[in-house]
């Protein structure tokens, strides 16, 4: 083949994912906005716009998460990875889940490489720029791990079969994990367990439950991004799918749901009034004060965390939390089915 059919090819390729990632959107927002009530998938909000929003929500002063995520990491990383590496001190790979750029990983892969000299680190995300500035960040701190990206959205098609490099680590940091309901939560898990084997660990960051205080700054800042995150899923529509959102016509509304231990985010319409959807030839009627619901953001307690990965398959076997307890990075095993503790009993039990 020559090189103009080479790029011919190529370019027929992105049309067509592009397409797909289209029609995906255009069924998600189809599907949530024919219900009752009105609500719109969380993954809808990471385009280039939305994750250099998310970027910026995790330098704000009142996002604690990712910093005390980070000082957990940071005071600990040795000694998490040795008890993931277990008594008979294997060697580890590292795999991580929704890697972006990689920048909170960092202190862990140096612990990992002074340990054991070089690594093997596989970071999976669904945008391809964030991967390769993933690569490009830890070759230059870390020329000793072998950088190995896959592109992926393992949270919507758990179809993806990982590559087997020995012992493994699996990372799923930020408390990404609190994005999905219960149910969904555990089959993400068990999805990556059935990829993993006995002996393979599981390095889990939750944020934990707390007064409703901390939790509503965070999710209102002052300045005003989270709004602006929250609002770009309907910038989006209007881009992609010819949407007519009026931005100014919705407002951001974040409220923590106590009965459900979670943060909830909304976009409250500010009038009556009819959007129109040009990909989906559809109208949507919004009366004054409703509400779309955009995401969840659980909340866990120690004992959740537990039975969480007890139903997926791994056993929990250490925690690290920051001085308060608000954030939490759980070790969990993979351990063969016939030595599982059975998660129902352990629940009623609890
Ligand atoms: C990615 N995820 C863990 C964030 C959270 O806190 O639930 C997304 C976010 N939503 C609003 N602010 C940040």
């Amino acid at each position: 083949m020559n090189s103009c059919s080479v790029m011919d090819n190529l370019a027929t390729q992105a049309t067509a994912i592009r397409a797909r990632e289209i029609a995906a959107v255009a069924n998600a927002v189809l599907a949530g906005l024919s219900d009752k009530k009105k609500s719109l998938p969380a993954w809808l909000f990471y385009d280039a716009a939305g994750s250099r929003l998310f970027e910026a929500i995790t330098r704000l002063p009142e996002y604690y998460l990712t910093a005390l995520e980070h000082s957990i990491f940071s005071q600990y990383a040795q000694e998490m990875i040795s008890a993931a590496a277990g008594l008979d001190n294997n060697q580890l790979s590292v795999l991580e889940l929704g890697a972006g750029s990689a920048s909170k990983t960092l202190v862990l892969l140096r612990a990992l490489i002074s340990r054991q000299g070089h690594a093997i680190y596989l970071p999976i995300d669904v945008s391809e720029a964030a991967l390769q500035s993933a690569k490009k960040n830890v070759h230059a701190a870390l020329p000793a791990v072998d950088v190995q990206p896959i592109c992926s959205e393992i949270t919507q098609e758990k179809s993806l079969e990982l590559p087997q490099t020995g012992r493994r680590l699996a990372l799923y940091i930020g408390s990404s994990i609190g994005n999905f309901d219960p149910e969904d939560a555990v089959e993400l898990l068990q999805w990556l367990n059935s990829q993993l084997q006995p002996g393979d660990a599981l390095l889990l960051g939750t944020d934990m439950v707390k007064d409703a205080a901390p939790l509503l700054a965070a999710y209102n800042d002052l300045a005003g991004v989270t709004a602006a995150f929250n609002k770009n899923i309907l910038a989006r529509l209007n881009r992609e799918l010819g949407a007519d959102f009026a931005l100014d016509a919705f407002e951001h509304r974040a409220v923590w749901n106590v009965a459900k231990c979670r943060m909830e985010m909304h976009l409250e319409s500010q009038r009556q009034q009819t959007v129109r959807v040009e990909a989906l030839d559809r109208d949507f009627e919004f009366r004054r004060g409703e509400s779309i619901h955009t995401e969840n953001s659980y909340k866990f307690s120690s004992e959740d965390v537990a039975n969480m990965l007890l139903k997926s398959g791994f056993v929990l076997e250490q925690s690290w939390y920051d001085p308060d307890d608000w954030f939490g990075v759980h070790l969990a095993r993979v351990v063969d089915s016939v030595t599982m503790p059975d998660a129902d009993a352990n629940e009623e039990a609890a």
